[in-house]
């Protein structure tokens, strides 16, 4: 498996490196042209068949393609006396979603393709988001491996089920970058970061892909939400987003241009608007930077609704003309909108729509089928019902080791560092909401994961320490006494309907957490397993206001340290929560996100020392809700709270900075942070060059320099240490952050090993946008930081004339 992937990025390398020798190379003038980032979609004999089957469709036909439902749960459209049979016999869809297994897509594939006027196949879709059946850690877990690696493992073994599904279309990756751990749906991404986010964005869309959409077992993917929506003000789902466009540029689209450069056939537009102008009816986004920059092929179809939401954002009157500005904008596909199906011909037949508009998004989705080859293709073999093999707990297992962060590891009173705990046997006391179950180890979008192959680590520990082990569940994730989280929870919960009454008896946590103290005093040692709900905390329509422990896990935590017995916290959360109380009083704590199917196991591997933690958090912890968004990458202030004030009055330099009164503004755990059972020392950072000119640094040439570092294992164990590196451009048009991401390495290291790591740098990582949105790289002086966090203190620089 492992020699295959090598294999698979040394061929995204050699594809990408004759792609550019094809189009930088034989002239600058080349470099003009609009790049091609997926040459299948673009291959000559690909586009005629969409050509001459495009010549053979009627209006009707061609809006079809158009279409998009998901037959999941309901019947048919609502409103509509036709079925989603009726519909597609007629050629009036042109993609299902949430169909699931092989049995139900074929029987809908035969009815395109023996009862529909011209055969074209359906395309099957779905959040395939985390894995299909095999779950794998959620997103921002995967993301804190920072091993892109690893990441297209995971997407290939989800191709491979998802196909066997009958699915070709998975809607991942979503690759929107969430600096505000207020929104939900940071737990589907990859954290704060673009250039992290970018690494990771190729990695997804290697995997499924494989650069080959012909293969049996790749996918084509959606690279959503597009674009910003993790942005949303106040971090309030579906929210607004207002930005600049050096900001959009810079820091929000990196992580969807890197997609679409590695051959993403299809986008999917998202629910927010950006600076005024809806997402899924912008043109600047979705035509002048998708297609026109970019170079973008394959096809966009709207988030799920979004263009009859078009009239929530009032930007027309009625459907007709909402449907047009999506249409015309660049949205191909309308998801589960039925505003395409339903107004679309007569705008086209009445002249307001001209057809060839409509031709194109036929042509973009057209083009996606055929490269997937299912017009030869079209059917799945239908299989036994999934049962997990050895192969694929190893590997879910193996993935949740390396997405496990150690936040905190200090020496406990008269002994050494907490973690690992010791084998010979002890009596160890699993307490908390998080540590019984299954379900919650799949987090949200746990797609087709079935709660009876999952691990809760109670289960782990059980095998593990079998009658040394003590349980209490201390108390529920969340008390009944914050009645809007009930209400929402009561809406989630089909089988009690939302009310405007709270009448949820309030569970008894405070005798549930007395019992729990009673377990700790008769164990050696307490583990508390604590969080969110997955399912209700974390994902989408998520957001929290206040990001402290929920309900009364933080007292429960309290009361168990009040023992005296030494704790180790452990998060089951899908984003940073604000454990400030935790941090300065609780010795060990480590983040497992949700680790999926094999969780227990993993966070038990890691509990022990089996597996040497080496994951990096790729968001920012906060010591306070109020510090949100919170992100390592900020702008430089003139009153920095910890700068050189001394042009003003002394008494005002205590006063007038930019800081709160009541809190730090750094956080609580930074990004890029995590430590290991052993230690690594780090060289002084060299350049290669301390002078570069402008060309050696310019687009299309190649990394003018180097920065390299020496990383040695100090520590008594093997260990992998992410080595990141920072840069600051001390001096531009534009301010720049105070420090950037702009290189890492995971490097493996045996006691007593010391590896020279080496980082190029050039255009990609040096440029930035200026006041023309124009990327450019300016005469200036770049300050370098080499280290295992964002905290980096090695520090060199160099010039650029
Ligand atoms: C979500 C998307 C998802 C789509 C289809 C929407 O509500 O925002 O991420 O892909 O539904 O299920």
């Amino acid at each position: 498996m492992k020699k295959t992937f090598d294999q698979l990025l040394l061929t995204t390398s050699l594809f990408c490196l004759v792609l550019t020798s094809f189009l930088v190379l034989p002239s600058l003038a080349a470099a003009q042209a609009a790049p091609v980032p997926n040459a299948q979609l673009a291959a000559k004999d690909l586009n005629a068949r969409v050509e001459a089957l495009l010549k053979k469709m009627t209006l009707e036909e061609k809006i079809g393609q158009t279409v998009q439902y998901s037959a999941g749960f309901a019947t048919g459209p609502s409103g509509s006396k036709l079925s989603y049979e009726d519909l597609t016999q007629r050629g009036a869809i042109g993609s299902l979603l949430n169909v699931q297994g092989a049995e139900q897509t074929n029987r809908f594939q035969h009815i395109a393709m023996d009862k529909s006027r011209l055969h074209i196949p359906l395309i099957f879709g779905m959040d395939v988001i985390h894995g299909q059946h095999t779950i794998f850690p959620v997103p921002l877990g995967l993301a804190a491996s920072w091993d892109p690696k690893l990441i297209a493992g995971v997407a290939h073994t989800s191709a491979i089920e998802a196909r066997a599904d009958g699915l070709s279309w998975v809607f991942s990756p979503m690759v929107d970058i969430s600096r505000d751990a207020r929104w939900g749906r940071m737990v589907e991404s990859a954290g704060e970061d673009p250039y992290l986010g970018s690494a990771i964005a190729r990695g997804w869309v290697l995997g499924y892909q494989q650069n080959d959409l012909t293969k049996p077992d790749s996918v084509a993917v959606s690279v959503k939400h597009f674009a910003a929506y993790g942005a949303a003000i106040a971090g309030r789902d579906y929210n607004a987003v207002d930005m600049s466009d050096i900001t959009l540029r810079q820091v929000y689209l990196p992580p969807y241009h890197a997609a679409v450069d590695a051959g993403a056939a299809t986008v999917m537009s998202s629910f927010n608007s950006i600076n005024g102008v809806p997402a899924t009816a912008n043109p600047y986004t979705l035509t002048q930077i998708l297609r026109k920059e970019w170079g973008f092929d394959g096809f966009v179809v709207s988030d799920w609704g979004a263009v009859s939401e078009l009239l929530n954002h009032a930007i027309g009157p009625d459907g007709a003309t909402v449907a047009r500005k999506a249409l015309e904008a660049g949205v191909d596909m309308d998801m589960e909108g039925n505003l395409y199906g339903t107004t679309l011909a007569a705008q086209v037949r009445s002249g307001q729509i001209p057809e060839s508009v409509v031709d194109e998004a036929v042509r973009r989705i057209l083009r996606v089928k055929f490269a997937l080859g299912l017009f030869e293709h079209p059917y799945t073999p239908v299989t036994p019902p999934y049962a997990p093999t050895a192969e694929n707990r190893a590997q879910a297992r193996a993935v949740a080791a390396e997405t496990i962060v150690l936040l905190k590891n200090d020496p406990v009173e008269g002994a050494g560092a907490l973690l690992p705990l010791s084998k010979s046997a002890k009596t160890v006391a699993l307490i908390g909401p998080l540590a019984d179950s299954a379900k919650e180890m799949l987090g949200s979008w746990g797609a087709l994961g079935d709660p009876k192959f999952a691990i809760s680590l109670r289960q782990a520990l059980q095998e593990r320490l079998g009658d040394h082990l003590l349980y209490a569940k201390g108390c529920e994730i969340l008390s009944g006494n914050d009645a809007n989280v009930l209400r929402h929870v009561s809406f989630i919960d089909q089988a009690n309907p939302p009310s405007s009454e709270v009448t949820e008896a309030v569970p008894d946590d405070a005798k549930t957490i007395a019992e729990a103290v009673e377990t700790a005093k008769k164990a050696d040692v307490a583990i508390l397993a604590l969080g969110e709900s997955a399912d209700w905390m974390t994902g989408e329509a998520s957001s929290r206001a206040h990001l402290d422990l929920p309900g009364h896990q933080e007292q429960l935590l309290e009361a168990v340290a009040a023992t005296g017995k030494p704790v180790i916290l452990v998060m089951f959360t899908g984003r940073p929560n604000a454990i400030k109380w935790a941090g300065a009083h609780i010795p060990a704590i480590v983040e497992a996100w949700y680790p999926g199917m094999e969780g227990g196991h993993a966070v038990a591997d890691v509990l022990f020392g089996d597996v040497n933690p080496s994951a990096k958090t790729p968001v920012s912890f906060p010591r306070a809700t109020g510090q949100e968004p919170l992100y390592y990458a900020q702008m430089p202030t003139g009153r920095p709270a910890h700068g050189d004030l001394s042009h003003l009055p002394t008494n005002a330099q205590e006063k007038f900075m930019s800081r709160y009164l009541d809190e730090d503004n750094s956080a609580l755990f930074p990004f890029g942070w995590g430590l290991s059972y052993t230690r690594f020392s780090y060289s002084q950072p060299a350049v290669s060059k301390a002078q570069v000119s402008r060309q050696d640094v310019a687009e299309g040439h190649a990394p003018g320099l180097t920065v390299s570092v020496d990383v040695r294992n100090s520590g008594s164990v093997a260990g992998t240490e992410v080595v990141q590196l920072y840069v600051r451009n001390t001096s531009a048009s534009v301010e720049q952050p105070l420090r950037e991401l702009k290189g890492f390495a995971r490097v493996t290291l045996a006691p007593g090993e010391t590896k020279h790591v080496e980082f190029p740098l050039g255009f990609d990582e040096l440029s930035f946008y200026n006041v023309e949105s124009k990327r450019v790289v300016e005469p200036t002086t770049y300050k370098v930081f080499v280290g295992g966090s964002s905290l980096a203190s090695e520090e060199t620089s160099f010039q650029v004339n």
